[in-house]
């Protein structure tokens, strides 16, 4: 079977990073007999400065044509100047939004070896833990009505139910395979979108009765992140509210470095890519964790290709880079700092 993989590099640390979890996916396509075939696409900063357009027509056919998606990320402050319409990171939610891809799947894991990153006390920390965030990735105020002029905004935020109701199916099958538990988050004590949002998710519940359902505001969601994360194991919630919890969760894993992400719509069509920016700071610095890339590359291999021994494999090597104490800067206390090839390195090493 040839696997056709769409490459996005992107801004920033994008081409960095993406580049190494090309090198780990073709130790897996030697180690394991796979033929991939990756095919480069241009979008973003990079696609504006090479067609003046941060979208080309061609970029979203070759994803179409394509498996999956493996994308590093978009955007930076050169392009900051633009019109709103013309910004890289609007091609990110045009190709989410013309792929269709509604249901962002982020895991949110702290592996025992980096408890000492998470700026959580020990005794929150100790042990570790493992939970994951579905976010809506199609709706909601990223995509509603908007508009400026000098002295006056608005940006709508708008759901349909079965916007609800597609992504709440997709967090109640995840929870069927997990504890069986799932926070839905919302701000129902205030917005319209939140209420509906959470008379759709009790509805969809009916269809899981296994599965025990709670409901959380958003402020308190964003809290108890911090006092107690064991208590999540499936997190569902709207694209904005996702959006911000998913940094402050990768946060306490250690590292936004650490969090990859796939967005899914029907089918196994996926986009892969780490939930981080651009980080232009370090850009080309060979700093950046290469890790929330390469382990979107392993959610790749599992959630479109099925392949679960190799995501396993890629998954172990990078657990035991980490014990073994290499680190990238982001996630090293008193450890050997490596640079993002020297810890794709070790990574593949342990493969
Ligand atoms: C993310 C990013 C994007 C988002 C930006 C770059 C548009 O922050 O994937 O979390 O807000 O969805
Ligand atoms: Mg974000």
């Amino acid at each position: 079977m040839q696997m056709r993989i769409a490459v996005i590099k992107g801004d920033g640390i994008g081409p960095e990073v993406v580049s190494q979890a090309l090198r780990v996916l073709k130790t897996i396509g030697e180690k394991y007999n796979h033929e991939f075939a990756f095919t480069e696409v241009l979008a973003g900063g990079a696609a504006l400065d090479h067609y003046g357009v941060s979208t080309p027509k061609d970029t979203i056919s070759v994803c179409k044509e394509s498996d999956a998606i493996l994308l590093g990320a978009l955007g930076g402050p050169k392009w900051d100047e633009l019109d709103a319409k013309l910004k890289p990171e609007m091609s990110l939610l045009k190709i989410r939004k013309e792929l269709g891809l509604y249901a962002n799947i982020r895991p949110v894991i702290l592996f025992e070896e980096l408890i000492a990153a998470s700026p959580l006390k020990n005794s929150i920390a100790e042990g570790g833990f493992d939970f994951v965030i579905f976010r809506e990735l199609t709706g909601g105020i990223y995509f509603g009505n908007k508009e400026a002029s000098p002295n006056f905004a608005y940006d709508r935020s708008e759901y349909q139910d079965w916007e609800i109701e597609r992504i709440a199916h997709k967090a109640f099958d995840e929870a069927m395979k997990r504890k069986k538990q799932i926070i839905s988050v919302d701000k129902a004590n205030v917005l319209e979108t939140s209420r509906l949002w959470r008379r759709t998710v009790s509805k969809v519940a009916q269809n899981y009765p296994e599965v025990k359902l709670e409901h959380m505001y958003v402020d308190n969601a964003a809290m108890q992140l911090l006092r107690n994360p064991k208590q999540f194991d499936v997190l569902l919630t709207e694209n904005m509210f996702g959006d911000i919890l998913s940094d402050e969760a990768s946060m306490i894993c250690g590292s936004i470095g650490m969090l990859p992400s796939a967005s899914m719509g029907e089918g196994n069509f996926g986009l892969y890519e780490p939930i981080h920016g651009t980080a232009p700071d370090i850009a080309g610095l060979n700093k950046a964790n290469p890790i929330a890339t390469i382990l979107s590359g392993a959610m790749m291999l599992r959630y479109t290709f099925g392949l679960n021994n190799e995501a396993e494999a890629i998954e172990q090597g990078i657990k035991k880079a980490l014990k073994k104490g290499f680190r990238t800067e982001d996630i090293a206390r008193n450890d050997t700092i490596l640079g993002t090839k020297e810890m794709t390195d070790k990574i593949i090493a342990n493969i």
